[in-house]
């Protein structure tokens, strides 16, 4: 267990919260066991309609952390990419600060994302001598397309909640104190729908689920292999000892 996500229930909507602001919510082994088992209750629990992910603090958050990566590996953060990818219950997203790492490619998974004006999306896994994950490399070409796949995946470049939304993957840019009951509404407003008709539309809305568990996989053996590497080590260590990968 760990303090370090906050799970509350309004109505028919489950918010998960990364509550660990020191560390611009960076996702432990043991938080990433609690989203999983959130959005696995979720989906056994009729009483549920959507879930909500958030961050607190002004992040959502900096990605793997990475002492507690070298120390446990990487089996929690499979099993939840793995699980948020096959979440038959809608997943809305809000965003204010740093999604790095997971915290931009989970984002592909979900169904809604609000992100403040403050919202910056990175994902510098080849910086780190590691390769995407949660099935990334096919995500990210297919809602963004090759160019700006390469930009963000290859070279790690940025980008900007504008330029995020006009990308697709943010859905609104919301100012920061609206930004979380905007989402909630919009999750209340899904979780209200008729659940088998939602549960089958999103089925098909979000396609072929076999290529992406598939991929989530492929991309998990490299990744192992590639956290194992002397690069990858060299590149977490210079982190740890704030050389900043
Ligand atoms: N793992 C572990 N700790 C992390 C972390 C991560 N992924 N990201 C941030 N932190 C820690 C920092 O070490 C720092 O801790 P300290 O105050 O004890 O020194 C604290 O969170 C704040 O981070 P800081 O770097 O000072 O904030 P910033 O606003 O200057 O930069 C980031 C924020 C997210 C851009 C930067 O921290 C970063 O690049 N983090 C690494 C992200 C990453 O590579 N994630 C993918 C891992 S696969």
């Amino acid at each position: 267990m760990t303090d370090h996500v906050k799970i509350a229930r309004d109505g028919a909507v489950v918010t998960a919260t990364l509550a660990r602001p020191d560390k611009k919510n960076a996702l432990t082994g043991a938080m990433y066991d609690v989203l999983r088992e959130t959005l696995e209750q979720a989906d056994a629990d009729a009483s549920v309609g959507a879930v909500l992910l958030a961050g607190e603090g002004g992040a959502f958050t900096a990605g793997n952390d990475i002492a507690d990566f070298l120390a446990g590996g990487a089996r929690p953060a499979l099993r939840f990419v793995r699980t948020i990818a096959a979440c038959k219950k809608p997943v809305v997203a809000v965003v204010e600060g740093v999604a790095v790492g997971v915290g931009t490619t989970l984002l592909f998974h979900c169904d809604l994302v609000y992100a403040a004006p403050s919202a910056m999306f990175k994902m510098p896994f080849i910086d780190l001598a590691l390769v995407p994950e949660a099935a990334a490399t096919y995500t990210v070409p297919a809602r963004f397309g090759l160019a700006k796949a390469n930009e963000m995946l290859l070279l790690g470049e940025a980008i900007d909640a504008q330029e995020a939304h006009r990308l697709g993957l943010v859905n609104a840019v919301v100012d920061a104190p609206a930004l979380r009951s905007h989402a909630l509404e919009k999750a209340r407003r899904l979780a209200a729908k008729p659940r088998a008709a939602l549960a089958a539309s999103r089925r098909m809305i979000r396609g072929d689920g076999e290529t992406i568990m598939a991929r989530i996989d492929e991309e998990a053996l490299a990744f192992e292999a590639a956290l194992r590497s002397d690069e990858a080590r060299a590149a977490f260590m210079a982190f740890m000892s704030k050389g900043k990968a």
